[in-house]
């Protein structure tokens, strides 16, 4: 169990590489299950969440070795236990994507059924209904999803929209189903998250026929099988916007590489908004923060709206502006278990359901802080960089999850993070 120490206030300033796509590269690493024989993924980051996925390809039957240069290579030649265990779909519910592929390539699959997390309930009803009308029978045992289509998958039209609009992973394992199924699917009101486009890349890349990529309506003709491929994922958005809105919050300047802008339209128009700069620079941006920074509200939303995965940090950027600020989550009401640590730092949030009114204030002062989820995790992270004295955040297992080595990146800059094991 690691802890942070943050000294603060700091200044950043230089330059900082953004890795792969943690959340591209989890159903794409689920992918390789449909097609046998040896895949190779690169910028896949090192994160433990990624190990985990590892871990549960493994118990399938795949053989995974990182290449010299870093990459992940996937031996899908044999599956011979299609089963999702427990201990580690639990520990990270990204791991329901293997559910879909395992039974459009094995028939069956057994894939343990995720429990809540910090961030909210999180159902998986939308994954299972969209593969049940690929024709799959499903019942729970035992608290595991139990899925079979002996005689393969028939393509269909399906709406996936639910209460809270489209499902990212719910998506993708119906995409990835639908990709060997008999005949034609239609998703509708499908995910058009960038993860998903570049899942859909990847899979056409396989071999598969999709059409209307990064669009609501995804239509695939099913083919009989696909290959494996060499594929590279695109870089972590949300990584990015965490390092943005690390600049904005220290009124620093920091130039980010390897950095699509294309992806992350609403995130750089907020930070416009509040009188951050964003300039597009080679394969990345200069962000700079000169003056003070404006409040300004925030409604998360699926892509491309704003991102609820950056909405703790800006919580933590916005708390340091002179005036009110409204957040809005529409992605996940429950996801606000960083209010209460971030006020321990003297910010001055008041939640209401699921909008948090953000009441600016002159300074934050370190604190004691426990870290609950990934992003909430980065929020106290941010809020340390900016905050009068030593912030202490413990439980940085949430933070290690999503971002590669956080403190060696941030220290170069010109931040002070020591990080002790107890
Ligand atoms: C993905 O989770 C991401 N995870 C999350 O990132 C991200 O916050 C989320 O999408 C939204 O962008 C990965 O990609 C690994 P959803 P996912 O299904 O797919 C409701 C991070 O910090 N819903 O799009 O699980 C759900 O409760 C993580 O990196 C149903 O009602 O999210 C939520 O309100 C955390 N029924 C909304 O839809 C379902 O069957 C969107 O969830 C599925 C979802």
């Amino acid at each position: 169990m690691d802890i942070f120490h943050i000294e603060g206030p700091v200044r950043l300033s230089g330059s900082v590489s953004i890795n792969g796509s943690k959340n591209a590269s989890l159903p794409i690493m689920a992918a390789t299950i449909l097609a046998p024989g040896e895949s190779s993924l690169k910028s896949v980051p090192h994160l433990s969440d990624i190990s985990l996925c590892g871990q549960l390809l493994q118990q399938l039957g795949c053989k995974l070795t990182r290449g010299p240069d870093g990459d992940l290579c996937i031996d899908s030649t044999v599956i011979d236990n299609p089963v999702g265990d427990y201990e580690i779909v639990r520990r990270m519910r990204a791991g329901i994507c293997i559910l879909g592929p395992l039974l459009a390539r094995c028939g069956r699959a057994e894939v343990s059924m995720p429990g809540g997390c910090a961030i909210g309930d999180r159902p998986v009803n939308l994954h299972i209904r969209g593969l049940q009308e690929l024709g799959a029978q499903i019942h729970l045992k035992n608290g595991y999803i139990i899925a079979e289509a002996p005689n393969g998958l028939r393509g269909k039209d399906i709406f996936m929209g639910g209460p809270f609009g489209s499902t990212v992973l719910g998506t993708a394992n119906v995409l990835m189903a639908a990709t060997l199924a008999k005949g034609r699917t239609v998703i509708e009101s499908a995910a058009c998250e960038p993860e998903i486009t570049d899942l859909a890349n990847c899979l056409n890349k396989m071999g598969a026929k999709i059409k209307g990529i990064g669009s609501p309506r995804l239509i695939i003709e099913g083919v009989r099988q696909l290959q494996p491929v060499e594929f590279e994922v695109i870089p972590d958005r949300i990584e990015a916007g965490t390092f943005m809105a690390a600049a904005a919050i220290t009124a620093s300047e920091l130039r980010l590489k390897n950095c699509r802008l294309d992806d992350m339209m609403a995130v750089i128009d907020r930070l416009r908004n509040i009188g951050v700069t964003v300039d597009a620079e080679g394969d990345g941006c200069l962000v700079t923060r000169t003056g003070p920074i404006r409040p300004a509200d925030i409604t998360t939303q699926p892509y491309p709206g704003f991102p609820t995965d950056l909405q703790a940090q800006f919580m933590a950027l916005l708390s340091l502006t002179d005036g009110n600020s409204v957040i809005i989550e529409k992605v996940f009401p429950d996801r606000f278990m960083h209010v209460a640590e971030l006020n321990r730092m003297a910010a001055n949030l008041r939640k209401e359901g699921p909008v948090v009114i953000v009441a600016g204030v002159k300074k934050l002062i370190a604190a004691p802080v426990m870290a609950s989820d990934l992003r909430a995790s980065a929020a106290l992270v941010l809020a340390g960089l900016a905050a009068e004295g030593t912030t202490i955040v413990s439980r940085v297992y949430h933070i290690d999850r999503g971002y590669e080595k956080i403190e060696e990146k941030l220290n170069p800059l010109g931040a002070k993070i020591t990080r002790q094991s107890i």
